[in-house]
């Protein structure tokens, strides 16, 4: 499942993976926590080899399962991760074409033992269905308004405690689009092969559904 920031794939990708009782993996989880160590390292996300550099000496922990927490070596960084000073930084983090490459091939292989474990898995992130998994029995592309998309996020926000109004947080929803749609390597869009779904007017629910029947067309 890709998409831009805000169209509800988190939550409909978590309830789809319960419903479904498959694996679920949150790729952008796994670029936020790198990150966040890039950070703490005091090195600047637009220098891609120090970047790199802090990737490679990174030990980044998650399971492939709904709940799961991030994890910097022992640290729990789940709720740190998801603070402005990380959503401002990782789109340049996550530019850089060998902080992908150690990504993508740490989440093909989750990919393949959860098929093999769990008999499926619901990914969600930007490239999932054009780089990591192009053989992904169903690939969804959830798109909605920008305005809609940042007014859910600013309700995520708040409800997370993070005070930040819908101007701000639309600002920063189109700064993301733009660099996550415009960066040479895996840049956001859909796959060719793809079904793309307008949750713009849209509940979960309605979303849910949606892909429950995509999902039972493909038995
Ligand atoms: O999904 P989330 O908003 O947490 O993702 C944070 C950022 O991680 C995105 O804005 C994007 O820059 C990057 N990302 C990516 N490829 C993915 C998942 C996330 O480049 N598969």
């Amino acid at each position: 499942m890709d998409g831009p920031s805000g169209t509800g794939k988190s939550t409909v990708a978590k309830r789809l993976a319960e419903r479904l009782g498959a694996a679920y993996l949150d790729t952008g989880a796994m670029y936020r926590a790198v990150t966040l160590a890039v950070l703490r390292a005091g090195v600047d996300p637009a220098d891609g080899a120090a970047v790199l550099r802090v990737a490679e000496s990174t030990d980044l922990r998650i399971d492939a399962e709904v709940g799961a927490h991030v994890h910097l070596a022992d640290e729990d960084v789940s709720a740190e991760i998801r603070g402005p000073e990380v959503t401002l930084a990782v789109s340049a983090v996550s530019a850089v074409p060998k902080v992908r490459e150690r990504l993508v091939s740490l989440q093909r292989r989750m990919i393949s033992e959860a098929r093999a474990v769990r008999g499926g898995i619901v990914v969600e992130g930007r490239d999932i269905g054009t780089v990591v998994s192009p053989d992904a029995a169903l690939k969804v592309y959830l798109t909605a308004s920008a305005d809609a998309r940042a007014k859910r996020r600013s309700k995520q926000d708040s409800a997370a405690g993070r005070a930040v109004s819908v101007d701000a947080t639309l600002a920063d929803v189109e700064r993301r689009d733009r660099l996550d749609s415009s960066r040479a390597v895996s840049p956001l869009r859909p796959a060719a092969d793809a079904v793309e779904v307008d949750t713009t007017d849209l509940d979960i629910d309605g979303v849910l559904d949606r892909l429950i029947a995509l999902v039972d067309e493909r038995g």
